[in-house]
């Protein structure tokens, strides 16, 4: 295990509160403990189950699993349905249409009120606009698009006619976006002029233009939604406003039926060598459990609950819990554009407030970002409508666990506090899991601060030690899971050996998450971090190796090394070590130099915080550079094991040089 996760864990061990849920709680809860003994007692048979109630298929499925091409999974093999027949069209023709799907506010505070009937019509449109533009079942579509209802519409009506949406995070840069567009062979991209960021119009178009100036890409439409109403360079031939060819579509539009395995979307996810991976996701095991986890983590009761997952388009969590899930369920959710900061630092809590948002679902950075602005702006709202309270991203610290909890969870309006705290939930999964793995049951488990706990009902999950031995309780190790689920990715696009070698290789018939965990003494699980070069900024992931390769595309740079260090807010921070070259090496503005490179290469949420000069790096004989001696410089420590350095003094020459 590596110094950071068994200090996290020597940490975590000292943890013992537990919170069971209420009477009440447990008495309306929409997932029983017997959901546990179903899914223990016939998990095949269980998931069917699942995937039946949950879902409308067109055709029924006739196997649940097929895994005889492991690790390549089939699920609910035979059956075919149409996903946003299922998040849409069949609330409508159950008569629910008038409830609301989608309450949104944009960051200058325009609002918005979409019911199941609109959304589905707007759907509708978005279809036969992008079949009117020459996009066909199975053609890739590009997103690049903020946090507004066309987002949800346009990655719907993909599902609806069968193409492949890839969201591609609007923080991502112009570079980031053509490497994607190119290896998913986009055939449309849709965009925005803009967003409203701060209270300042913040442009995204521009970076699909950006993107697009080198020649030999497959783009041949940009739809482009007006949402700031910003200046933008019009590209005569490929750009057209989604006013001109989305509002003016036809209503009328019949979903097709697809098969059960049929592409649904490619999300690229960081991994730990340069390219990023194109992580493939099919239709009816996805739409199966993220319904099915969100349903029950969530307690949701689509009639009265309004959820609000505070996760961008961009990320899994977007795609699985804000434009799928919420929606196949029949429930409504809140969408905001915006920061939490505008116009003031109060605005999540205002939000809920506004709205009776009854379930939350962040992320731990925002709440420790929420702790360090002080708990008098949160308090001075009425949270009162608030029932259940989610964690999602990376590991929750106890600390930040009890303040959503005591501020959060426990405001009942006026001042007061609650008796029955909401609870708290923490999910792990991964963009590659589709939907939630490791999470307790609101009105089953006794939640413990810090700790995701239990798998979900269905799910094998288990530590094991290097050599695949499960370990004991009070014992840490990897985590795997041992059996294939619904939601699990299908492949990595075009490289199905790098699905393997990634997920599969490690551990015969295993896949292998990359995150260390331990047991606790009632086998609970408890995350501790990643264990390969992958990072966790802000619950973002980003690749170290990709980072370096940034940096030393530039020309001042020989070398460069970048790890993750300990960071409050952030929970991990990007720190960049690099070796300088050439005469721009002696400029003072190097670094902040370097810092936008990065930014222009990948996005600004890749920049480093910190960028350290220095004159060597350590390396070991077989030049492999010994991230862990940089983490400790980066996190202030020193006298780290150096034995194994080809030259012995490197790591003395990096400390003198850093103190000049
Ligand atoms: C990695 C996956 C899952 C959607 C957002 C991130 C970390 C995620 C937790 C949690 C501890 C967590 C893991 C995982 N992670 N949730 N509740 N507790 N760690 O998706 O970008 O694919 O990242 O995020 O390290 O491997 P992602």
């Amino acid at each position: 295990m590596s110094e950071k996760a068994s200090a996290t864990l020597d940490n975590l061990m000292t943890e013992n509160r537990k919170f069971a849920p209420s009477p009440e709680f447990a008495a309306q809860a929409v997932a029983k403990a017997d959901k546990y003994e179903a899914a223990a007692a016939d998990r095949l048979g269980y998931w069917a189950d699942q995937a039946r109630s949950t879902l409308t298929w067109d055709k029924d499925f006739t196997e649940t699993l097929d895994f005889s091409d492991a690790p390549f999974a089939k699920w609910f093999v035979g059956g075919e349905l149409n996903a946003a027949y299922n998040a849409l069209d069949r609330h409508v023709e159950r008569g629910i249409g008038d409830r609301v799907a989608i309450h949104f506010e944009g960051e200058p505070g325009d609002q918005q009120t979409i019911t199941y009937a609109e959304l589905t019509e707007r759907v509708k449109q978005a279809a036969n606009a992008f079949e009117g533009l020459g996009v066909k079942k199975g053609d890739r579509v590009a997103v690049y698009l903020p946090m507004i209802p066309e987002a949800v519409v346009t990655m719907l009506a993909c599902a609806r006619i069968g193409a492949i949406h890839s969201v591609v995070f609007g923080g991502f840069s112009a570079e980031a976006l053509r490497s994607r567009i190119d290896d998913a062979e986009a055939k449309l991209v849709v965009t925005s002029d803009g967003t409203w960021r701060r209270g300042k119009a913040s442009s995204l178009k521009d970076a699909v233009d950006a993107s697009l100036e080198k020649p030999g890409h497959t783009v041949e439409n940009v739809v482009v939604v007006q949402r700031t109403g910003q200046d933008i360079v019009w590209n005569e031939g490929l750009d057209r406003w989604w006013s001109d060819v989305v509002d003016v579509a036809s209503k009328e539009h019949t979903a097709v039926p697809h098969d059960s395995e049929h592409p649904l979307f490619i999300l690229y996810t960081s991994g730990t060598t340069g390219k990023p991976k194109g992580i493939l996701h099919t239709t009816g095991g996805y739409l199966v459990q993220t319904a099915v986890t969100h349903r029950d983590t969530f307690d949701i009761h689509p009639e009265s609950d309004v959820y609000w997952c505070t996760a961008d388009i961009g990320w899994i969590t977007g795609h699985s819990y804000v434009t799928y899930a919420p929606l196949v369920n029949g429930s409504t959710q809140l969408m905001y554009e915006g920061t939490p900061d505008t116009p003031g630092r109060d605005r999540w809590a205002s939000l809920v407030e506004k709205y009776g948002v009854t379930v939350m679902y962040t992320a731990p950075t925002a709440i420790r970002t929420m702790m360090k602005w002080g708990r008098e702006l949160v308090d001075a709202h009425d949270l009162s409508s608030i029932r259940v309270l989610g964690s999602v991203g990376e590991p929750i610290n106890p600390e930040a666990w009890m303040w959503y909890r005591d501020v959060f969870g426990s405001n009942a309006g006026g001042g007061k506090r609650r008796e029955n705290p909401a609870p708290i939930v923490d999910t792990w999964w991964q963009t590659e899991t589709g939907a939630h793995m490791i999470a307790p049951l609101p009105g089953v488990t006794e939640t413990k601060p810090g700790s995701a706990q239990v798998p979900v009902p269905g799910i094998t999950v288990d530590v094991v030690d290097e050599t695949g031995q499960s370990v004991g309780n009070g014992q840490g190790g990897l985590l795997v899971i041992r059996d294939p689920w619904p939601s699990m990715a299908r492949t990595i696009w075009k490289d199905p050996e790098r699905f393997k070698d990634t997920y599969w290789s490690r551990f015969d018939g295993m896949y292998f998450a990359g995150d260390g965990a331990k047991k606790d003494d009632d086998g609970d699980i408890w995350l501790l971090g990643r264990v390969d070069d992958v990072m966790n900024v802000s619950g973002h992931r980003l690749s170290t190796t990709e980072i370096e390769s940034a940096l030393v595309s530039h020309p001042a740079v020989a070398e460069a090394a970048v790890v993750g260090a300990a960071d409050e807010t952030t929970g991990e921070a990007v720190v960049a070590f690099v070796i300088l070259r050439g005469e721009e090496a002696a400029k003072d503005t190097i670094v902040e130099e370097l810092r936008a490179h990065v930014g222009k290469e990948i996005g600004p949420i890749a920049k480093p915080r910190t960028i350290l000069v220095v004159p060597e790096l350590p390396k070991t004989r077989s030049g492999k550079i010994v991230r862990r001696l940089l983490k400790d410089i980066a996190e202030g420590r020193t006298g780290g094991d150096a034995s194994t350095l080809a030259d012995q003094s490197v790591m003395q020459q990096i400390t003198e040089a850093l103190k000049k």
